[in-house]
């Protein structure tokens, strides 16, 4: 039975190691595995993430933002997520629309409204199974960034940005707990993948077991 899972979470929370971590177990315990990204995912989703990662693009407005965003996410669904999960396979996405809620929607106060239908819209109401949310606390997990030398247009909002996308986040955990499970990213390395390990294994296990 194919399943669908996103890694969500405010800048460095170290989300995409982790997704390669538990895609790599994922595969060994002989599931057929999918590890995809957002923006990007697709040849079209990557010359788009070009354009949202520009750091000249600094007049980009949020609106735009999140309709490349969304453009990106279509492509996404039909090429690459929805084909693999017909198939019966596992898909982990780093990242997926709760991004834009989290980003564009509570970060850049655009109508969360609005944002939900055009995103039903984009992905024909393509919901993951199962959402991991790294949480940790904005500062820190700027600072890893910073240190990491991987700095991007969207990192330059401020401070206050970027609390409000990790309560944008919490928000959208609040509203639907049992989709989400919440990850404490700021723990080292092996004991983050532990925890999401546990979760996810769970999941697969009862999704197997549905007549
Ligand atoms: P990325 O280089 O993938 O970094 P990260 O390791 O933090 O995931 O950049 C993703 C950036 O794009 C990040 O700042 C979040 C932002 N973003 C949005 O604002 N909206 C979206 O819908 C998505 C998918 C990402």
């Amino acid at each position: 039975m194919s399943s669908f899972i996103a890694l969500e979470g405010p800048d460095g929370s170290g989300k995409s190691t982790q997704a390669k971590l538990l895609a790599e177990e994922v595969g060994a315990r002989g599931y057929d595995v999918l590890l995809t990204r957002e923006p990007g995912g697709s040849p079209i989703g990557d010359q788009i993430r070009q354009i949202l990662f520009t750091l000249n693009n600094k007049s980009m407005h949020p609106k735009t933002e999140f309709l490349l965003f969304s453009a990106s996410r279509a492509q996404h669904v039909y090429e690459v997520i929805r084909p693999y999960l017909d198939k019966g396979g596992v898909v982990i996405s780093d990242r997926y629309f709760h991004s834009s809620l989290a980003y564009q929607g509570y970060g850049h106060d655009l109508d969360l409204d609005t944002l939900k239908q055009i995103t039903s819209f984009a992905t024909s109401d393509l919901l993951p199974d199962l959402i991991l949310l790294l949480d940790l606390p904005v500062e820190e997990g700027l600072n890893r960034r910073k240190s990491e030398g991987k700095w991007n247009r969207l990192d330059d909002y401020q401070l206050e940005f970027h609390q409000k996308v990790r309560q944008g986040y919490h928000a959208m955990v609040d509203e639907d707990p049992d989709r989400w499970a919440i990850v404490d990213a700021s723990q080292p390395v092996e004991r983050i993948q532990m925890e999401i390990r546990k979760v996810v294994f769970r999941h697969l296990a009862s999704v197997q077991t549905l007549p």
